[in-house]
């Protein structure tokens, strides 16, 4: 077999940490000068792999020497990554971007770079270079670690730059990465999508499958583990294609039995898989592992098989139930998850009905539903019978309604189970109580304290609602 090898060659990036260390001698400068640092703020819209990416630009504006901060007004260099899935995400980064042009105005030396899965597609590039023109710097997903060549090369005074894709599609290894969590991580083991699902914008924003060397992925996960991490997600648009471009006889399910061979007190999380290749082989290293949570999130989008069918999706719903079924024959106490798109074009009644029926019979324990978003240049956004908004909103409705009671169902069986739960913190809403997750994604409320935070901790679950558990601790 050949190996083939899809890094960004070890030269390009030392290049860019001698950008790095360029700039940071700059911002150093300023400190001396001003006593106090420049600062960066991210903005991150969209997917857990957009969240990933920006824990590396955070990490490269970092070793860069800014500071981190939390408001776009004190930075001196906002990044805004975002996303293309459907056209809300995109009206939201625009408007947000349009906010940064007082920004801007307020201080000139202001560097705005603006990346992601929405900035690849042509009319965007044209949209930001016309109508954004304080944005001075754009690239694609597959490009950020060219990041400090493009600030050197504009603070030096340099032109705009405009770099969406090469469609090289490579993977950069050795970035710096600045971590939102001391305890929950993610891992990337695979960039990229070759499903191109009918309605799906990301096969053509993020590029063909690449896998990490499993190398990398181990060298990264054990120094995770070894740090005291409990909670790794591993991340990728198809996880379940993993190693199928790279040569080798090694798969997703292997990563995953090597991954759980590691010593330590942590869970393994691992998306998306796509249920078309979610093989027997992974769900019985999941069943037998150690570590790996017993969550799976394997996305339905739709009960009906002609709607399967023009989404390009290559499996029917018997074929689904099929994996799902023995997803439970083989971990009876797993948790699961998927998504549902709403209002695909020529989506009849009758299809709609199947999917309320696959839901009832799938019994979720959770759905993330959304109402089908036409997307530029993918086949389904030019299908004739689109489905009108008040139609996708209706049947949304009715989807949610149904898929609330299976949830609220499925959280009230958990009455008076013991659950492990990872300790977030004092609620958002609630400073009184604590919130924090199940190993299956559930949110469960709880009578904390501070030290439990990033730890895991035993919770006796009193109550069950459509979206939350509570209880109480058990303290041993
Ligand atoms: N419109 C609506 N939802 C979409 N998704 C992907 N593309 C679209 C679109 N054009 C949903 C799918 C996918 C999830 C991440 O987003 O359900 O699984
Ligand atoms: Fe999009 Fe389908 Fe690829 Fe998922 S598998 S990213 S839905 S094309």
């Amino acid at each position: 077999m050949v190996n083939i090898d899809r890094s960004v060659s070890p030269n390009e990036i030392e290049k860019q940490k001698e950008y790095m260390a360029k700039i940071r001698a700059l911002n150093d400068a300023y400190f001396e000068d001003k006593g106090v640092r420049r600062k960066a703020f991210a903005l991150t819209l969209g997917c857990q792999q957009n969240e990933a990416d920006s824990e590396r630009l955070m990490g490269m504006a970092i070793e860069m020497g800014y500071e981190k901060c939390d408001s776009p007004d004190d930075a001196s260099l906002i990044m805004v990554n975002t996303c293309a899935i459907r056209e809300h995400a995109e009206k939201r980064a625009l408007s947000l971007v349009g906010q940064y042009k007082h920004v801007k105005s307020r201080n000139p030396d202001l560097i705005i770079v603006i990346c992601g899965c929405m900035v690849v597609q042509e009319h965007r590039v044209k949209d930001i270079k016309m109508r954004y023109p304080y944005v001075d710097i754009l690239f694609g997903p597959s490009l950020i670690y060219r990041m400090p060549e493009h600030i050197w090369s504009r603070s030096e005074g340099g032109k705009r730059i405009f770099d969406p894709d090469n469609a090289e599609y490579k993977v950069a290894e050795g970035l710096p990465v600045c971590r939102e969590s001391s305890y929950r991580a993610w891992v990337s083991v695979m960039y990229g999508c070759n499903n191109f699902c009918s309605y799906c914008i990301v096969p053509y924003v993020r590029g063909r499958e690449r896998s990490r060397r499993k190398e990398d992925v181990i060298a990264e996960f054990s120094e995770l583990v070894q740090k005291g991490y409990k909670d790794i997600t591993l991340l990728g648009q198809n996880v379940n294609s993993y190693g199928k471009d790279s040569g080798f006889d090694y798969d997703f399910a292997d990563l995953l039995e090597q991954l759980d061979a590691i010593e330590g007190d942590y869970t393994i999380h691992f998306m998306t898989s796509h249920p078309k290749d979610a093989t027997r082989k992974l769900i019985d290293v999941m069943s037998s592992s150690k570590h790996v949570a017993r969550h799976f999130h394997l996305p339905l989008q739709s009960g009906s098989d002609s709607v399967l069918k023009a989404m390009n999706r290559k499996y029917d719903f018997e074929k689904y139930i099929s994996t799902l079924d023995y997803i439970r024959e083989k971990m009876p106490d797993v948790t699961l998850s998927s998504d549902i798109i709403v209002g695909f074009p020529g989506e009849t009644e009758e299809d709609f009905e199947k999917t309320l029926e696959a839901l009832s019979r799938a019994r979720f324990d959770m759905v993330y539903s959304f109402q089908y978003s036409p997307r530029r240049g993918t086949p389904a956004a030019e299908m004739e019978e689109q489905i009108s908004k008040e139609v996708k909103g209706e049947r949304f409705d009715r989807l949610l309604k149904l898929q609330d009671s299976i949830s609220l169902a499925s959280n009230q069986v958990l009455v008076g189970k013991t659950l492990r739960v990872l300790c977030d913190g004092p609620s958002k809403n609630n400073k009184d109580v604590f919130s924090g997750r199940t190993d299956g994604g559930k949110i469960v409320f709880f009578d904390g304290e501070l030290d439990d935070i990033g730890q895991f901790v035993d919770v006796n679950i009193e109550k069950g609602d459509t979206f939350a558990l509570s209880g109480k601790i058990i303290r041993k």
